[in-house]
């Protein structure tokens, strides 16, 4: 008997094929044999002399990777291993709950800022994505908090505590890339008036045919920067010269990426890179992205600074609200909004 079911993990208990909706026509299939798997594809930078004499070294780093690879690992971060352990443990186990207590949090509602949902947007999407997912707004956190789930017990103190830890990170970030532009060092921050901060969890069951299908396809992030933590199940690649290269998990590592707001505020000095995520056969995974974005009224542009008469600015100023909303809409079918922007 059809029943209908609202997230994929109640869905799919005992298929052994995936449901035609969620498979790829095959010329945009993953074609995993193609896939380069091996390590040391995208530079690993250790933060620990940032605020020491090194400072300017870390920093000439940090520039080199947001201009060639878009992408880098830290390490030495600052974030406790209690906070990470903790913020995969609760993460696994929320998705553990019973169907109908996972459901109180459903929606497919993009603009809500708490909510549990599927694949990438059901309402607009023609195929499926191998994925849930449960999305939360977390800056300031005094505004959300109260929204997320109650459940399981820990999940407030365990995720408001990440998002605390996270987010220093990302300013100090935000900071070193600032500098490595040339500019004031409290330029983005200035940028993004009043600040946001958005994380995803993402649960990706595993998948009986994970050549037919994404956890999520190929797509750059329309915020300004993503810190992602993963569990140990690797699924993320990164596209690097045309070709697909795996992002092999590191325990106590997080993945940096330029997401679009940065490559708009550079010029395209720093480049938004194309990645996706890959299901498997035998695991399910879980990955936790940060989304660091401006406010929706912030105005973005080019810097002045990064403006010139042989290289004038590449991309109109707009409000981050309006390039978000187009992002959520065009349900990942074209792969960067960036080309909507341009001057
Ligand atoms: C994302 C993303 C990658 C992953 O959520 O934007 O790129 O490994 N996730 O889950
Ligand atoms: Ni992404």
């Amino acid at each position: 008997m059809a029943t209908t079911k609202l997230l994929l993990s109640d869905l799919i208990s005992g298929v052994t094929h995936v449901p035609s909706n969620y498979i790829r026509p095959i010329s945009e299939r993953p074609n995993l044999l193609d896939v380069q798997w091996s390590d040391g594809s995208i530079p690993v930078i250790d933060l620990k002399g940032l605020s020491g004499p090194n400072r300017s070294d870390i920093i000439k780093e940090i520039g080199q990777a947001c201009q060639n690879d878009g992408f880098f690992q830290v390490i030495n971060h600052g974030i406790p291993e209690a906070v990470i352990k903790n913020m995969l443990q609760v993460s696994k186990e929320f998705f553990q709950l019973p169907e109908s207590e996972r459901l109180k949090n459903y929606s497919d509602d993009p603009s809500k800022s708490t909510r549990l949902s599927t694949s990438f947007n059901v309402k607009t999407e023609k195929v499926s994505n191998w994925r849930d997912f449960l999305r939360l707004h977390c800056y300031p956190l005094e505004d959300y908090v109260h929204e997320w789930p109650s459940n399981p017990p820990s999940f407030r103190e365990d995720v408001a505590e990440y998002c605390n830890k996270t987010r220093g990170l990302v300013l100090r970030l935000l900071e070193a890339i600032s500098e490595s532009l040339g500019l004031e060092r409290d330029y983005i921050d200035k940028a993004l008036n009043k600040h946001g901060q958005h994380m995803a969890v993402n649960y990706y069951p595993p998948c009986p045919e994970p050549e037919l299908t994404y956890g999520l396809p190929g797509h750059a992030d329309p915020n300004l920067i993503t810190v992602l933590l993963q569990d140990d199940v690797p699924g993320l690649q990164v596209l690097k010269k045309g070709k697909w290269i795996a992002v092999n998990p590191i325990p106590n590592t997080f993945i940096v990426n330029i997401g679009d707001q940065i490559q708009v505020l550079s010029n395209d000095r720093y480049k938004s890179v194309l990645h996706r995520a890959v299901v498997n056969c035998d695991k399910e995974r879980i990955s936790i992205p940060t989304f660091y974005c401006p406010s929706p009224d912030a105005v973005i542009g080019p810097a002045r600074e990064l403006t010139h008469d042989d290289h004038p600015a590449l991309y109109r100023n707009f409000a981050y609200g309006e390039y978000y909303q187009k992002f959520w809409n065009r349900g990942l079918a074209t792969e960067t909004c960036l080309d909507m922007f341009k001057a």
